[in-house]
């Protein structure tokens, strides 16, 4: 097979749709992995060229059958997007381990278990490698005793990715998306909240599924080539607030 592929996990909505649907315009064939296999088979019913392979991301066993799957029907990997996360928001007192543990599981052991299962794969191709983390890996944050380190981590394991990988010609990069108008999003920001980040968001709105998706998709691609162990922050300019106090507004 000469078409290049992509395997996107986290791809039955949101972010990960977003970034299935600009690959497929772009000539792609997706592998769209999530462990929502009503919603996954329902989208994917829809679409040309994609792969959908129910599962779970934290489980090394399903993580290596789906790479078998993928390799088996696609024939080669040419970038993988660990997009499938989890968000879950508390006080530390409240965090008890199990729920530090499902934060944990997915949004940085599912990085972990997914970009070594397709190392290989990518090796033989120079593939690329793109993590999604969060402006809370970035900056800290009340409430995000687990989301945010776990997203944190996973700007770290990004760097060793892009080290490691390198004289492979594989590159390993990280999207920190501020706030997107998603499921994921919903869940957790309220009314107060979202007005909030409109009013220290410099752009002063909440980005777009595609606005993520087109970062995510251009550094997969050969116009990123010499682009590796980099976290590129999608949030309407909220990383560059720095002190940003509204009393210093003009
Ligand atoms: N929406 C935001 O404001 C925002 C901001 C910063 C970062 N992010 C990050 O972007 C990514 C995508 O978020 P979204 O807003 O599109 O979320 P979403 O909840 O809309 O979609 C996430 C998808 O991942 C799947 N998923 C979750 N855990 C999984 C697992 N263990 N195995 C397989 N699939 C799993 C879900 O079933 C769902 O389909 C996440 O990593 C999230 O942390 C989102």
């Amino acid at each position: 097979m000469t078409q290049k592929t992509a395997i996107v996990t986290g791809a039955a909505r949101g972010i990960g749709l977003a970034t299935t649907r600009l690959f497929l315009a772009e000539g792609r064939c997706v592998a769209m992995i999530d462990r929502d296999a009503e919603e996954l088979i329902r989208v994917a019913a829809g679409l040309d060229s994609v792969l959908p392979v129910i599962c779970d991301v934290s489980d090394p066993a399903q993580v290596d059958e789906m790479v078998a799957e993928v390799t088996d029907r696609f024939g080669r990997i040419d970038a993988l997007v660990n997009n499938a996360g989890v968000a879950d928001f508390g006080p530390i007192e409240q965090t008890d381990f199990q729920r530090w543990r499902a934060v944990m599981e997915t949004n940085l052991d599912g990085v972990f278990l997914c970009s070594q299962a397709v190392t290989q794969a990518l090796k033989e191709t120079a593939g690329a490698i793109v993590n999604i983390a969060s402006i809370s890996g970035l900056r800290a944050s009340t409430l995000r005793v687990a989301y945010g380190t776990s997203k944190a981590g996973v700007i770290q394991l990004t760097q060793q990715l892009a080290i490691e990988l390198g004289e492979y010609g594989v590159r390993a990069n990280c999207v920190a998306p501020g706030p997107v108008d998603t499921k994921l999003a919903l869940a957790v920001h309220t009314p107060e909240i979202r007005a909030a980040y409109h009013d220290a968001i410099p752009l002063n709105r909440y980005g777009s599924e595609e606005e993520i998706a087109q970062m995510i998709v251009f550094l997969c691609s050969d116009k990123a080539s010499y682009v590796t162990g980099q976290t590129i922050a999608v949030d309407g300019g909220f990383q560059a607030t720095g002190v940003g106090l509204p009393a210093l507004r003009t």
